[in-house]
Parts: C-alpha cells; structure tokens; sequence
C-alpha cells in the first residue's frame, strides 16, 4: 500500500514517533537491504537523537550478500550497530532480543547496581512502508499482532509484545516518510517495490529497471530471460526499448501485428525481481 505524504501527514508521523520514543529503550531501524540509503528518512538521525539505535538491514534474502556487510561496516562507522535479517522467513531475527540486550548492557548493569531488578528492555520498530516492519513485529511476537499497511495518524490502544523473557515490543511500528523529494529515489523503491504503481508508470520504472541491471547485474537479467545482446548504451532509450523487446518475445507478450506488449512486459520484469528471481541484487553501495 502506498501513503500518500503531505506535510501535515510527515508532522504527525513525526510526532507519533516521538511520543513513542518517550516509552522506549531502543529504537530499531528498519531498512531494505537492497537500497539501505533509499529506505531511509531523511530526517531519522535527527528523530532518534539520543536514543541507542539498532539498524536492521531486512529482506537480506533479496540482496546481494557482500554488500549488505559492507552497509553493515558503513553504519557501524557512524556509531550504529546493525544485523542483516529476513523478517518474513525468520533468519536471524532470533539475534535482534540478544543485540539489543547487549546494546543495553550498561543501562541494565546500572538498574541491577541499585538493587533494582531489571524490567524487560522496550523497542520500537521503525520505518519507512513496506520496508517489513509489520512481518518483523509478527515474526518476534510468534503471532500475528500489527496489521500490515497501518499509517501514521490510524491509532490504536499500544500494548507491549513480549518477545521472550527480556525484551518488549511496542505492537505499532514507527512509521516514516522516504526521501521522496530525489526522483532516483523514487525509482529505486518503485524498483524493489516498495513504492506502487500507482505513483509512477510501470513502464518508466521497468525501464529504469532495466538500465540499472544492465549496468549492474546484466548476466542475471541475461540468464533469466535469456538475453543475449546488452545494451550498446544503457544511457540510449533506443537500446532499452530494444531489451524490453527482447525480453517481451521470450515471454510471449505480443499484440496484434507482432508488436510487444511493453506494458505487459513491464509487469514481468519488475513481478519477477521483486521476487528475487533474477538472483540477490543491491542497487547502492555505501
Ligand atoms: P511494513 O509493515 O513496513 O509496511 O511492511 P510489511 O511487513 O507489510 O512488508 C511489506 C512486504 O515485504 C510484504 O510483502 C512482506 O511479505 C515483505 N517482506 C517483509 N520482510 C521480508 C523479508 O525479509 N524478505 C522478503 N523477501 N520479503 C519480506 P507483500 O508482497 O506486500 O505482502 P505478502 O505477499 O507477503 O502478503
């Protein structure tokens, strides 16, 4: 589902994050592995200033696994710890309650000093949409809690999920806006999905779809549509109008007279990447 952002609509998410942050330990900071810069808010640093923070790199499933630890080194160097997760098939969320205990430490040492036994630590989930904050929180919870799609400004009475014995969850995420104002943002999360079709032209992003793989990741896109010329120049639309053919005749998208359905076309590229079938893909590096 796609939140349409007004400013009225980034104030109040902003200030729903903010009321949260008072009840909380930690803020946990999710992100999707393949465009760690793109799904992040502009303004997140500034919103949880103060607060320890445990960055999650999700959907690792989908991304390519050698630069997902090269973004994990790049926030660590900005003082923020950070796991790489699969939130929808469970792998690794198991180490979330244990890094965060560890990120605590001191803060519980300090409680035990008083001869205070500790409370369990509390978290909020936070992120832009789709990013996966609502599977995350069902997948720590055990059970379903958070409806998928909640936006800023639908409340709902907070509870607190236990996730084991040591650590509580608020049970609705923070969420936030993307960087939407840069178009090649806008394109990078139209890309992974993140950002419906409804916002941008299926063919304008399958296009920059194909641009991006062209340069980045062309054998992948080759192999899995059996391609077998690239582009001369990924910069020429000719050359990808050209692909997109290409790809369209292998899967048999045509229309009267033998043309490609480039709107069907479209759809395929982009169903099929999103799906991860073209292989593990990251489109930034730090
Ligand atoms: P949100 O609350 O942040 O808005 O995100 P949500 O949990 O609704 O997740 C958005 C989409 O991302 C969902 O797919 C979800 O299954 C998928 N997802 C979440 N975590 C992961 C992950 O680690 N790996 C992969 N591959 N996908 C993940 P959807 O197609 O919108 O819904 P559905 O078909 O799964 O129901």
């Amino acid at each position: 589902m796609t939140i349409q952002w007004f400013p009225g609509h980034m104030t109040r998410a902003r200030r729903e994050i903010q009321e949260k942050l008072k009840l909380i330990d930690i803020a946990i900071e999710l992100l999707d592995a393949r465009v760690p810069l793109s799904s992040r808010n502009p303004m997140v640093d500034e919103i949880l200033k103060g607060k320890p923070r445990l960055i999650l790199l999700n959907k690792a499933d989908l991304a390519d696994a050698r630069t997902t630890e090269k973004w994990r080194a790049y926030f660590a160097d900005m003082g923020i710890p950070s796991l790489a997760i699969d939130a929808s098939t469970g792998n690794r969320v198991g180490e979330i309650p244990v890094k965060v205990r560890e990120l605590l430490h001191d803060k519980i040492a300090r409680q035990i000093a008083k001869g205070m036994t500790p409370r369990p630590v509390r978290g909020l989930i936070v992120g832009i949409p789709n990013v996966g904050k609502s599977t995350l929180i069902n997948r720590l919870a055990g059970r379903n809690i958070a409806a998928t799609g909640d936006r800023p400004g639908v409340t709902k009475g907070q509870q607190w999920i236990k996730v084991g014995t040591e650590m509580e969850l608020l049970d609705t995420p923070g969420i936030l806006w993307p960087k939407f104002e840069d178009q090649l943002v806008g394109f990078k999360l139209a890309m992974t999905g993140a950002i419906r079709e409804q916002v941008l032209n299926v063919e304008d992003v399958a296009y920059f779809a194909i641009k991006e793989l062209a340069v980045h990741y062309w054998d992948e896109l080759a192999e899995r549509f059996g391609l077998t010329e690239p582009p001369r120049d990924p910069e020429d639309n000719n050359e990808l109008v050209r692909v997109m053919e290409d790809i369209g005749r292998k899967r048999g998208c045509l229309v009267s007279g033998g043309r490609v359905d480039l709107e069907k076309a479209s759809g395929i590229i982009l169903r099929e990447l999103r799906a991860g079938n073209l292989g593990r893909i990251t489109l930034e590096s730090p």
